[in-house]
């Protein structure tokens, strides 16, 4: 399959920022931009934002993700939020497996599959993180990691659902370091993903996966790095809380 024919898709991982005042006020910026766009367009926010951000962008063509989300469908787990919570607000999409919950909050392989598989299951569509450190691609292991992000991460996962998983790699020394990636460095983890997919899958079904790059992707350096065969969209981060730089990202996506 070529990639003309996977959906791009431009995702922006707002993290910790943002007030619901200020999420309106944003995507209400964001929006007439977007319209036009030629690619899917989702703002993931705050658990808090994730209610004003809905109101906000009713009737247009931004969707709206959650940052997280826990396995269980209830239950003693303070602090966390379910995936029904999630659906019955009309969330779509949950960024899943972020380097910063892997780094800061003890997120591993096996909690990032358990939330997968419950997202999944609940008919969100997760879009789940993977990439290695800079001392892992120092060690020239970069491969190895991803390959076991990848099997772990999508453990019991099935075909039909791999459809509706976004892969988003993240190179953990590119996360808001200003230190892209290089094209061709995006390119070829990107497409080291999709063989994986292949292999546990197989190669129609990993031609169909949506494969983004995020790492301080901005107005500048999209185009080159979206005009890479196997890179399918951006998750993005400083430059998704500035709309004219997130429009810009959605324009190049949009060729
Ligand atoms: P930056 O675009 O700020 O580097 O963040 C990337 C990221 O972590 C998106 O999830």
């Amino acid at each position: 399959m070529d990639k003309a024919k996977r959906k791009a898709i431009i995702a922006g991982n707002w993290k910790m920022n943002k007030t619901p005042k200020e999420a309106t006020a944003l995507l209400n910026e964001i929006k007439p931009l977007v319209a036009d766009a030629d690619c899917e367009v989702i703002a993931c926010v705050p658990y808090v934002d994730l209610a004003a951000a809905i109101e906000a962008t009713a009737g247009s063509n931004v969707k709206i993700g959650a940052e997280n989300c826990h396995w269980a469908a209830s239950g003693a787990f303070t602090g966390e939020i379910s995936t029904g919570m999630l659906k019955e607000i009309g969330v779509e999409y949950v960024v899943l497996g972020h380097s910063e919950r892997r780094q800061y909050f003890g997120e591993t392989d096996e909690t990032v599959n358990k939330r997968t598989k419950a997202a999944l299951a609940a008919g969100l569509k997760p879009i789940v993180c993977v990439g290695e450190l800079l001392w892992e691609r120092e060690c020239n292991i970069t491969e190895e990691v991803i390959a076991r992000q990848i099997k772990l991460d999508l453990w019991d996962v099935t075909e039909d659902e791999l459809q509706n998983v976004v892969i988003a790699y993240e190179p953990v020394w590119a996360i808001g370091t200003g230190k892209t990636a290089t094209a061709e460095q995006a390119e070829e983890v990107c497409a080291f993903i999709r063989a994986q997919l292949a292999k546990l899958y197989n190669q129609e079904a990993a031609d169909a996966v949506t494969i983004q790059y995020g790492g301080s992707m901005n107005d500048a350096n999209a185009d080159e790095l979206l005009s890479k065969v196997n890179v399918d969209g951006g998750l993005i981060g400083g430059a998704s809380l500035v709309a004219e730089k997130f429009a810009a990202i959605v324009k190049a996506a949009s060729k």
